[in-house]
């Protein structure tokens, strides 16, 4: 299952590898808090089924989350991808799928955490950013590491091209790891994530 809210590149990347029965995933669905979106796009042209939830259809933040909750545990999935999904989950959302929830950052972490994660890394200084893909946790980008990539920060960046360089680290990032959790499954003790096999 994968949670979108924008492009949906990172959802691409997963959809393609997941093309090949070896990959060991496979998108039962793909839902999302807007209408009218890339990501959207992207699953009906690979006929994986999709749902729309918006906050502002709901009475209040956790009525829209315990319908999310509800929505993907429809589908039954094993995993919960957030790929560019721009909404923080919450209690209900967490109770269900807590510990089987990831979502990339594109940043280290625990550097730059939010939604302006390469914006703040250009206008810091930093020289080396990148992308960091986490289990879930009730904090914002808090959650325990499952794998970072390293991505430099050229002199001639703004903002576009260097999210462009992280995204594509971020892809390659997001496709190893949720094969590999699907795959071989993960524990996850004092923070420390390990793949069992
Ligand atoms: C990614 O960089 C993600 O980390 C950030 O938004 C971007 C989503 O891109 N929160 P896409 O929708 O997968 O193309």
């Amino acid at each position: 299952m994968v949670l979108v809210s924008g492009s949906g590149t990172n959802l691409q990347a997963i959809l393609d590898a997941a093309a090949d029965p070896a990959y060991g995933a496979e998108v039962v669905a793909v839902g999302a808090d807007r209408h009218d979106i890339e990501g959207l796009r992207r699953a009906e042209r690979h006929g994986v089924p999709t749902f729309v939830l918006r906050v502002p259809d709901f009475a209040d933040r956790a009525a829209w989350d315990k319908a999310l909750a509800e929505a993907v545990a429809g589908y039954q999935p094993d995993l919960v991808v957030l790929a560019g999904f721009m909404k923080l989950v919450g209690d209900d959302f967490m109770a269900a799928f807590g510990g089987r929830t990831v979502n990339t950052h594109p940043a280290l972490s625990p550097s730059f955490p939010g939604m302006t994660g390469p914006k703040d890394a250009l206008e810091y200084g930093v020289k080396v950013t990148g992308c960091t893909l986490f289990v879930v946790d009730a904090g914002v980008d808090t959650g325990p590491i499952v794998d970072q990539r390293a991505v430099p920060v050229l002199d001639d960046d703004d903002v576009e091209s260097l999210h462009e360089r992280i995204k594509t680290a971020e892809r390659e990032m997001l496709v190893e790891n949720v094969g590999r959790m699907a795959r071989e499954g993960f524990t996850i003790t004092d923070r420390k994530v390990r793949f069992t096999r």
